[in-house]
């Protein structure tokens, strides 16, 4: 028991204090804690409000002139940031979401530490809404969650380099029961233009990767993070052959 004990402190210690810890493509080695504030973070960077139950007033005060968007949106990492965490070089570099802020990509593989320096000053005006904890499962998902997009889904096509038929086994067990075997299930759009899984993963993949990875914050939808990358690339195919 003990040696078990002194083995897991060890393994912390050493993700600890190691830099950088791990390439986001093996996260499935972290372990206790910190994987279970790996995934809160990667819920928290969709929607934090939403993942923490809590409400959040107006427009966020570092949300610029130039953007179109207003009110509690305004506060979702995502919305300055991107799904594909590019910002302004990535899909949000024009459009309904352009802000010109950059993404987090720059952050990848730093310490967390860092992140949570980032994150706790002005601009973010987050410090008297999170916690510790919280701050830390956001600063785990920016340094070691999140992914260069732009290796698995190519910009133009925007298509997953994964493995639909592979990918169909693992939707058609899991997904399915929410979605319908064609993603049609449940319309997440509304009557005038519905939006099926099938629509998403075609017209934003980068946002169906997010949440295949992730989950759905304030949602039943579970994360399949603990599939290696390759296998959720091959979901997302996939969801890109299903029906719009
Ligand atoms: C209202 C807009 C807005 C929201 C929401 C927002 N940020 Fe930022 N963030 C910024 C701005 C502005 C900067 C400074 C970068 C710049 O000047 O382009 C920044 C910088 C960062 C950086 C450093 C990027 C770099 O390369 O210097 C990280 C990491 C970051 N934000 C993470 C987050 C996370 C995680 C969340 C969600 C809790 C979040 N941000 C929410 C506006 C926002
Ligand atoms: C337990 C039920 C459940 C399971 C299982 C589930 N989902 Fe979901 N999913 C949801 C709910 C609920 C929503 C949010 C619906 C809404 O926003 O109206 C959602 C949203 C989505 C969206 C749309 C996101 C958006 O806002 O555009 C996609 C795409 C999606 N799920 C794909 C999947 C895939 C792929 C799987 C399997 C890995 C899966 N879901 C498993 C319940 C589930």
């Amino acid at each position: 028991m003990r040696l078990i004990k002194f083995t897991f402190i060890l393994c912390v210690a050493i993700l600890v204090t190691s830099s950088p810890l791990v390439s986001a493509q093996d996260i499935e080695k972290l372990s206790g804690m910190r994987f279970v504030q790996l995934v809160r973070g990667g819920l928290m960077y969709d929607n934090w409000p939403a993942d923490l139950g809590v409400s959040v007033e107006g427009t966020h005060p570092a949300y610029p002139d130039i953007g179109q968007q207003k009110g509690p949106d305004t506060w979702r990492c995502k919305e300055c940031h991107g799904w594909d965490y590019k910002g302004k070089a990535g899909a949000y570099s024009k459009g309904r979401h352009f802000t010109g802020i950059r993404g987090i990509r720059n952050y990848a593989n730093h310490d967390p530490k860092s992140v949570v320096k980032i994150l706790m000053n002005d601009t973010h005006n987050l410090k008297d809404k999170l916690t510790d904890n919280d701050f830390d499962a956001l600063a785990m998902f920016v340094s070691y969650g999140q992914i260069d997009v732009d290796i698995y889904i190519d910009r133009k096509t925007k298509k997953s380099i994964g493995d639909a038929s592979n990918g169909g086994r693992i939707y058609l067990s899991t997904c399915i029961k929410c979605h319908g075997a064609d993603g049609k299930e449940m319309n997440m759009g509304d009557d005038s233009s519905p939006v099926y899984v099938g629509t998403a993963a075609n017209d934003n993949p980068w946002e169906t990767l997010h949440i295949i990875r992730w989950g759905h914050a304030n949602t039943p939808m579970i994360s399949l993070v603990f599939l290696g990358l390759k296998e959720q690339l091959d979901v997302l195919a996939f969801c890109q052959a299903l029906p719009r």
